[in-house]
């Protein structure tokens, strides 16, 4: 059943990120090729982003690559890489249509120089909407993330232009390659796996976990509000306790 109608849409998460796991398993079970199933994958994507968009969803988050994803065979990164191209210049179309602006969290200067371009093409091309941000996790590692951070941040010091006790939380925050986005709300992980696979370690904090058996490929909008509906039955207590919630 679908359950859209019961969701609440004056209580979305702010912020969705989702690892999107299982492509490998799916085309095993089909007797395909792993390649084959990070293809499928790709439409399990635009319903995604549909979906949030649709719902009025205002940040969603994706992990497309993981920095660990590099030492995967050779042959099947150069597949992912030229995905990622072909998929960025068939989406733009939905992109425009659904109001997204794109973004990107990661290491994107690891990438090949076809797929940086495209990701500026678009990302160049989106950036006056005002529906979803949808930002594409690539070459992302949440510790690099950090070392990334920690490194700016003593560079600012070394010159005095900040002082360890200017150091807090907002200041760690807004040397994240997420620095403007708000704080994971719901965390999606499809495929069975209950793992974090070093993807936002700082911003998930507070995150409430959701896992789903479902393979990536097979990921439909209704297995979206799913997820949010069930989001939506917890009880967010941020260390406090239910009464002072109520
Ligand atoms: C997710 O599917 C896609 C990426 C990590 C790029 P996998 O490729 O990890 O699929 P499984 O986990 O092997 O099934
Ligand atoms: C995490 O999935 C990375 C992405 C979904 C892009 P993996 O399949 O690479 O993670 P592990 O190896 O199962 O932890
Ligand atoms: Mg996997």
């Amino acid at each position: 059943m679908d359950i859209l109608a019961q969701i609440d849409k004056d209580k979305l998460p702010q912020h969705v990120a989702i690892i999107m796991d299982g492509n490998g398993r799916w085309a095993k079970k089909q007797g395909l090729l792993r390649a084959a199933g990070h293809k499928k994958g790709t439409r399990a994507v635009r319903e995604a982003v549909e979906c949030a968009a649709e719902l009025g969803i205002k940040h969603l988050t994706l992990y497309a690559f993981s920095t660990e994803n590099w030492n995967r065979p050779k042959a099947e990164v150069d597949t992912l890489m030229k995905l990622l191209v072909s998929s960025l210049k068939k989406e733009i179309a939905t992109l425009q249509d659904n109001d997204v602006v794109l973004g990107t969290i990661g290491a994107i200067n690891t990438l090949p120089d076809k797929a940086q371009r495209e990701l500026e093409e678009v990302i160049s091309k989106t950036q006056n909407n005002k529906g979803l941000k949808l930002t594409l996790a690539l070459s992302y590692g949440s510790r690099e993330e950090i070392v990334k951070t920690v490194q700016e941040i003593c560079i600012k010091v070394k010159n005095n232009l900040l002082s360890p006790a200017e150091i807090d939380e907002d200041c760690v925050n807004s040397h994240l390659y997420t620095a403007n986005m708000p704080d994971v709300d719901l965390l999606i992980r499809t495929s069975g796996e209950q793992r974090v696979s070093n993807f936002l370690l700082w911003q998930i904090a507070y995150a409430e976990f959701y896992f789903t058996d479902i393979l990536w490929p097979d990921f439909r909008k209704h297995h979206l509000h799913d997820a949010i509906y069930n989001y939506q039955k917890r009880e967010r207590r941020f260390g406090k306790t239910s009464e002072q919630i109520k």
